[in-house]
């Protein structure tokens, strides 16, 4: 059958985690999709760097819009990050060009997500971004399929794994926040721009994005009150414990009578709940739904392997030939994208 054909732009850590993938797996991405998953093209600032991964057989673009409108691909593959620049242009390019995409750009897609999805609608082709929320955790295939019969009543979540690593070593460790601050650095955890994760911008990115999905709304990161955890001393930390609660920077969205509520702020939960127990760079989703009650899903946040894990859900969703893009909007549910033409298997 015909293999859907991929273009990657972007070749940083969950680039080349997603290339592995399906260079080692391309027997059961075959099974699983019905049909091969290949790799026409890739592209990414730097041509020579060494990336562990082999590249020889796929055509080279230096231009990433270049890349996501060349024929021989059906999805346009965006993992360069970064709120606008050559991602937005790129995949504006891509679904003008009538390409399916998908992204792990939590903030291209918290920013300008309504306004791509529905330019992908217009297109017909299909948008989505698993990994762009909490990484490696199924979250959004959680609430668009798993939950799919209930009324969500609220989302939770622990979803800037850095920033956990922060709070919880500095309770363990009792280290002051400037200290372990320094240590994420050195581990290589925190954004090119750190305030992104300790000003609780990414996690807030990644809520905007969850509660979207979860009550059918307009993305709307602006709405959203923020609290990062610049301000957490060791002291807030030590008297939480002696009264049985850690801090955890929690993001939760739920819809009240004023409508949909959102905040990313750093909170008290009890430390013998699954949240309280939530250590290092993980990340955690709390769903809950009017028939299920509360669900909790626990996983990696970020890196090669997760992140890329989550890529190629979406990749073999598009391989079975959905035709759903992953977003709410008002009073519709999901995006429901025309029926694909020549690429459809
Ligand atoms: N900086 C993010 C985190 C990376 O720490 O969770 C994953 O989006």
């Amino acid at each position: 059958s015909t293999p859907l054909r991929l273009g990657i732009a972007g070749l940083g850590t969950v680039g080349a985690g997603v290339i592995k993938i399906v260079q080692r797996h391309a027997r059961l991405l075959e099974e699983r999709g019905g049909r091969p998953v290949s790799i026409s093209a890739v592209s990414a600032r730097s041509r020579g760097k060494d990336r562990g991964v082999r590249l020889d057989d796929y055509a080279w673009e230096d231009d990433a819009s270049v890349l996501a409108v060349r024929d021989d691909i059906d999805v346009f593959v965006e993992l360069i990050g970064g709120e606008d620049g050559p991602a937005l242009a790129a995949t504006r390019a891509a679904i003008a060009a009538g390409k399916d995409v998908i992204t792990a750009n939590k903030a291209m897609m918290a920013l300008h997500g309504q306004d791509l999805a529905e330019a992908a609608e217009k297109a017909g082709c299909v948008i989505r971004f698993e990994a762009a929320v909490a990484g490696g955790i199924p979250v959004v295939k959680a609430l668009t399929e798993g939950l799919a019969g209930n009324e969500v009543t609220r989302v939770m979540g622990v979803m800037n794994g850095t920033c956990n690593y922060i709070l919880t070593r500095m309770e363990s460790a009792g280290l002051p926040y400037a200290e372990v601050f320094d240590e994420a650095r050195k581990l290589g955890y925190l954004e090119a721009d750190p305030t992104l994760d300790v000003g609780g911008i990414d996690a807030g990115h990644k809520l905007a994005l969850l509660a979207s999905i979860a009550f059918g709304t307009k993305v709307d990161f602006d709405a959203i009150e923020i609290e990062g955890i610049e301000r957490v001393t060791i002291e807030d930390i030590e008297h939480a414990a002696d009264m049985g609660y850690k801090v955890k920077l929690l993001g939760v969205a739920q819809m009240t009578g004023r409508g949909l509520e959102q905040r990313m702020s750093p909170c008290l939960v009890p430390d013998t709940s699954p949240l309280g127990q939530l250590e290092n760079a993980m990340n955690m989703a709390v769903l809950e739904g009017d028939s299920v009650g509360q669900i909790v899903l626990r996983g990696a946040g970020a890196g090669e392997g997760p992140t890329a894990s989550a890529v190629m859900s979406d990749v073999i969703d598009l391989s079975r030939g959905t035709r759903v893009s992953t977003f709410g909007r008002p009073a519709a549910g999901l995006i429901q994208a025309k029926p694909a033409g020549a690429s459809a298997p």
